[in-house]
């Protein structure tokens, strides 16, 4: 049974959980540890070691993503702990040693969401003049996938995309594979995602710490050039919400709201993320249309459009009967605007020929 309990963090008493971990402890109360491989919707797998954090009577520092709270659990993080500062600053040295860097010796900025979060370790932290280590560490050559792109001089290995695509996916299109500084994110015998299981759900990029997997249309699209704008994905009924970045009045990119604070819980599948072309697409129709004697679509008024419609459709009821007539609803629709359309079917046109894409 879960109880509360009171522990304290850097000297401070704090309400928690049995059960839960350090690290969700500090979160509440507002206590920034540093992580890399946690993501709240996945098993933890102190990974990355980023979380360290001293517990009072434990001889090793240990990983708060992963540390159970305890009753009168004492915990110093490095706002309080030299030995904990400590290991961050050499840590946080050695991951910038094989990771790419920019002109001021950071790691770059990146498209991963809210940002790199290497670059915003190391930015907080007092790391070392390391020599740049070489990690041969190769992305798959002949990935033709149009969506997903590698970059393995920005991974750190921590797993999170092959995890969620294990835990949260389960489909285990990619693995940690190789050896030692030669390791990296492969496929079975590194083929492209699009031979293996893979359902192109980027859920890897949206869990990528450091933008090591990002969408490859919107590559060099950072975080701080786009205005986000909360929405509702309109392919299905589930009801998904979604961000759209808009840069220079165009959606460059979708991502998902951060896990645990919308029903879809971060995650999206393929049309949502990635199927977004058709927005500014130049053969959209953007206002009535109807064919004319010509046999071309005309603009018009919506007066006319619908009237055009309706007297096509009695006049084929009335030469073939109700059943020649069948209405397909599309699940990008509202639920009051398929309850509507199986109206029109049943109520105007007395047939029972309705159907809604999304049952397919
Ligand atoms: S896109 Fe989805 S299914 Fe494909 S590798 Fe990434 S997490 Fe796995
Ligand atoms: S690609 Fe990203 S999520 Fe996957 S191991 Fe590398 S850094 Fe972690
Ligand atoms: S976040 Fe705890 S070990 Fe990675």
């Amino acid at each position: 049974m879960t109880e509360v309990v009171s522990i304290k963090i850097d000297g401070r008493t704090v309400a928690a959980r049995t059960g839960e971990t350090v690290l969700r402890a500090a979160e509440r109360a507002g206590v920034t540890i540093p992580t890399l491989c946690d993501d709240k919707r996945l098993d933890p797998a102190g990974a990355c070691r980023a979380c360290l954090v001293e517990v009072k009577g434990q001889r090793r520092l240990q990983p708060s993503c992963h540390w159970q709270v305890q009753p009168d659990m004492e915990v110093s993080t490095d706002a309080t702990s030299e030995r904990v500062k400590r290991h961050q600053n050499v840590l946080v040295s050695m991951y910038m040693a094989d990771h790419r860097l920019d002109d001021t010796g950071l790691p770059v900025e990146t498209a991963a969401e809210p940002g790199n979060a290497l670059r915003d370790w190391a930015k907080s932290s007092e790391s070392l003049p390391l020599e740049p280590v070489d990690a041969p560490r190769v992305a798959r050559p002949g990935d033709k996938n149009p969506y997903i792109t590698f970059q393995p001089d920005l991974c750190v290995l921590c797993a999170r995309c092959t995890r969620y695509c294990d835990e949260v996916e389960g489909v285990n299109a990619i693995t940690l594979t190789d050896r030692g500084s030669a390791t990296t994110i492969g496929t079975s015998g590194m083929t492209g995602l699009l031979d293996t299981t893979c359902e192109l759900c980027g859920g890897c990029i949206d869990t990528c710490p450091t933008g090591a997997l990002v969408e490859t249309k919107s590559l060099n699209i950072l975080p701080r050039d786009v205005e986000k704008v909360r929405t509702t994905c309109n392919y299905c009924g589930v009801g998904c919400q979604m961000d759209l970045n808009v840069k220079d009045d165009k959606v460059v990119r979708v991502t998902s709201p951060e896990p645990g604070t919308t029903l879809n819980d971060g995650n999206l599948c393929i049309k949502g993320r990635f199927a977004y072309d058709f927005i500014h697409h130049q053969d959209r129709f953007t206002e009535p249309m109807v064919r004319g004697q010509d046999g071309k679509l005309h603009p018009t008024t919506w007066e006319h459009a619908i009237q055009t419609a309706a007297e096509g459709l009695k006049r084929i009821a009335r030469k073939h009967g109700q059943d020649a007539i069948g209405f397909v609803s599309s699940s990008r629709c509202t639920g009051e605007e398929n309850y509507l359309v199986q109206k029109i079917a049943r109520a105007a046109f007395a047939t029972g020929n309705v159907h809604q894409c999304s049952a397919t």
